[in-house]
């Protein structure tokens, strides 16, 4: 089967391109992760790139050099979907006009509710009855876009950041799959 060629940004553990790695390596997911973009060198997730010989790109200096060469490479690689699995960066709308092509966001929160970060907080703060995670296409504003798809789960009483934040992660690692298969279709 013809599959889209997909780069992955991160920015820390890669439990959520873990799955995408996995699932990816399913005849019939529809993409092919071709590259991995990270701005920490010291992050576990690289050793994804490493262990399932992905080529990646890290880069850890100023933000417009980075994504001028991040835009080659996409280029290069002819990549036609970008996942954000836990990037923690904010991409520039240069960056997005340039290359064109849908990208594609998870946040750990039912938006538009809790935007940003220290989400499990925000959500136990305000005393939410359910939570969960979105997939959503990325704009130029942060954590809008239209939505592909949301998943959640109702807040137990004993719930605290450490455990939502499990039971948030839980969902998003088919939540991320069957956004990807809904946007093929
Ligand atoms: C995920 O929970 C993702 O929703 C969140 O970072 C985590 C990355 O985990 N993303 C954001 O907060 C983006 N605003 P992972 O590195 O283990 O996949």
């Amino acid at each position: 089967m013809a599959k889209i060629n997909t780069c992955v940004f991160i920015s820390g553990k890669g439990t959520n391109l873990k799955r995408l790695i996995l699932n990816s390596n399913q005849y019939s997911f529809p993409i092919k992760i071709k590259l991995i973009v990270c701005n920490n060198k010291n992050v576990e997730g690289l050793k994804l790139a490493k262990k399932w010989s992905i080529p990646y790109l890290i880069f850890c200096n100023k933000q417009n050099l980075s994504e001028n060469k991040i835009l080659i490479e996409l280029k290069t690689k002819k990549i036609n979907l970008i996942l954000l699995a836990g990037y923690m960066k904010i991409l520039s709308r240069k960056f997005i006009r340039s290359f064109g092509k849908s990208i594609i966001n998870i946040h750990p929160s039912l938006l538009p509710k809790f935007k940003g970060l220290n989400t499990f907080e925000k959500v136990l703060k305000n005393k939410e009855k359910k939570t969960g995670c979105t997939v959503h296409f990325v704009t130029e504003k942060l954590d809008e876009g239209k939505i592909i798809l949301k998943k959640f789960f109702y807040i137990d009483k004993k719930d605290n950041v450490a455990s939502i934040k499990r039971k948030t992660q839980n969902l998003e690692y088919n939540a991320f799959s069957e956004a990807i298969i809904k946007i093929m279709k």
